[in-house]
């Protein structure tokens, strides 16, 4: 069985999506979801599931032999992040090598990088015009939403599409998709 461990910074809506879909698996189970903010909804929703979780504030997340500990002491083999705000560090990318991915909510390589974050992705999206947005599943590397590209899937965008409407349409997507692709490379084995 794998053990997953869970980064997310906000309300964890894909957190628990993924959560639900391993249970009773037999191929994984999430057994951690560390946060960087106290007050992260993903907290709440780890305690409703019954998953052990842990804060780390950004200078405990970048202190290597306290994270790598805290992942140790868990058995964690794979990590997903999931609207997880702080870069990854080198260190960790070191000890998990392809062994972490990331959602982005739109087909990168358009709309990452620099202030490409929650709704300024699909603000960007729906003023630039685009007929069509998505997500995009990657690996992890030191820099933001530039590592290799896992999946991608795509939906259209109405002309009278508000930011939010794309944000909701995108969201859906992420709850069927990811946790589909993290079973596919778990099933390929790592
Ligand atoms: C998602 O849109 C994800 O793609 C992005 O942050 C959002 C997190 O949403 N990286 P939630 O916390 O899982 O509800």
């Amino acid at each position: 069985m794998y053990k997953i461990a869970i980064f997310a910074s906000g309300g964890g809506s894909n957190a628990e999506s993924i959560a639900k879909h391993f249970e009773d698996s037999g191929l994984a189970s999430v057994s951690l979801i560390l946060s960087n903010k106290k007050e992260a909804g993903v907290l709440d929703r780890a305690d409703r599931l019954g998953i052990p979780s842990v804060v780390c504030i950004k200078s405990e997340f970048q202190n290597e032999s306290h994270l790598l500990r805290i992942l140790k002491q868990y058995d964690i083999d794979f990590i997903v992040l999931a609207g997880f705000l702080l870069l990854i560090p080198e260190y960790l990318i070191r000890a998990y090598p392809n062994k972490i991915v990331n959602i982005h909510p739109a087909l990168l390589p358009k709309y990452g990088g620099k202030g490409m974050y929650g709704i300024n992705i699909h603000k960007a999206v729906v003023q630039n015009k685009e007929k069509e947005t998505g997500l995009t599943i990657h690996f992890v590397n030191e820099r933001y939403d530039e590592g290799t590209i896992i999946a991608q899937k795509s939906c259209s965008i109405e002309p009278s599409d508000s930011a939010e409407e794309v944000a909701t349409k995108v969201l859906q997507m992420e709850h069927k998709y990811y946790p589909e692709t993290i079973e596919n490379l778990l099933r390929k084995g790592l």
